[in-house]
């Protein structure tokens, strides 16, 4: 018997992506439900070769769902998600509401899959910020082999990071910039169109975003509490696709070509690293992708153990959607979950 899948958010960026990658990885569902706002009831959802028509989440009876992705925001999540998870539903949330509480798993599956077993205090996992999931994907395999001590980066984050109006944002103020019609942010704090802006999320109380500071403890929760990070972290006028540039130290010495090695055999990473113009990723080229891509691998002979690289992966995918799906699988693979009895 199959699973029954909510998916939450479902007219939304990453909830489109989520239906897509439910149908590509042939995910074992014999149902999906696709769930948003009570203003899109009706509207139609694309799922493979079929149509589903969008529900209003607050009508909607999960005691027969299974599993429910969410993609509707922190506010929405917050209220929601332990109304779902208490009719039995396992939730996986890409929102930031349940990040950091002690008793919900924060998983990437390629880091620390085993974590996702501590879910059924809540009965609530949660994905990751898109900008931490690549990061971590890459990380895990040189911290396993030279071990970080710190890590600085600064991000390239696309306008899809920030939801479907901030795309239509990015569009409008570039055909506007064409047409020398005015422009007027308003998704933005400033204009994107040929521009970007050193702001992503509130500013907090020490001058960091808390976008910012979500890469900090989010790296740490996954990978390891002892990793220092400091981050900038930079809106970019590019649809889809984060990109990173990343310097890591390290306890132990590492060359580039072990690096390399490590991350060309680790899971969901993927080495492109030419020493020739167009001998790398650009964000543009992750779109649509699976891999975290890792290009420019250098030395930084700023620091005793030190590396410099650049990281890109498609944000909808890998940072948010493709993550969410990846924890499902791993749960039904590790036997943690199974699919309820359903009225005949
Ligand atoms: N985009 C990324 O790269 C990324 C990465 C990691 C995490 N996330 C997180 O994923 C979530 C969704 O992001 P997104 O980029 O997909 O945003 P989005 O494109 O703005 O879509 C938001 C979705 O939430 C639904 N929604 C809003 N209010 C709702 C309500 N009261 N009840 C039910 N559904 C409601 C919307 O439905 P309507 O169309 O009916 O309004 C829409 O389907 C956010 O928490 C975001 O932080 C995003």
């Amino acid at each position: 018997m199959g699973y029954k899948v909510a998916v939450v958010g479902a007219t939304g960026n990453v909830g489109r992506e989520m239906l897509n990658i439910l149908d590509e990885r042939n995910f074992p569902a014999d149902e999906v439900v696709a769930l948003a706002s009570r203003k899109s009831v009706g509207t139609d959802c694309s799922f493979g070769d079929k149509t589903l028509k969008a529900k209003a989440l607050d009508h909607y009876d999960f005691s027969d769902v299974d599993i429910c992705l969410m993609s509707a925001g922190g506010a929405v999540s917050k209220e929601w998600s332990p109304k779902i998870a208490a009719q039995g539903a396992v939730v996986i949330d890409n929102s930031s509401a349940w990040r950091m509480d002690p008793d919900v798993p924060l998983i990437v599956p390629e880091v620390n899959a085993d974590a996702a077993a501590g879910f059924t205090k809540k009965n609530i996992i949660a994905n990751p910020n898109c900008s931490t999931a690549q990061l971590v994907v890459a990380l895990k395999p040189l911290h396993d082999r030279a071990t970080i001590k710190r890590v600085v980066v600064a991000t390239y984050q696309s306008v899809s990071g920030a939801g479907k109006e901030a795309m239509d944002e990015l569009f409008a103020q570039t055909k506007a910039v064409f047409q020398i019609d005015e422009i007027v942010p308003k998704k933005f704090p400033k204009r994107i169109a040929f521009n970007l802006i050193p702001q992503i999320d509130a500013f907090m109380e020490d001058g960091y975003t808390k976008e910012e500071w979500k890469m900090l403890v989010e790296t740490k929760k996954i990978l390891d509490p002892k990793i220092r990070l400091v981050a900038t972290c930079v809106r970019v006028p590019v649809f889809i696709g984060h990109s990173e540039a990343v310097n890591v130290e390290f306890e132990k010495p590492i060359t580039v070509e072990e690096a390399r090695e490590a991350l060309r055999g680790a899971p969901g990473c993927i080495v492109i690293d030419k020493h020739e113009p167009g001998g790398y990723v650009t964000p543009y080229e992750s779109a649509g992708e699976d891999g975290t891509y890792i290009s420019r691998i250098r030395e930084d002979a700023t620091v005793e153990n030190g590396l410099t690289m650049w990281i890109v992966s498609d944000n909808l995918r890998k940072g948010a959607a493709l993550n969410a799906i990846q924890i499902a699988e791993s749960l039904i693979k590790r036997k943690l979950i199974t699919a309820k009895q359903k009225a005949a």
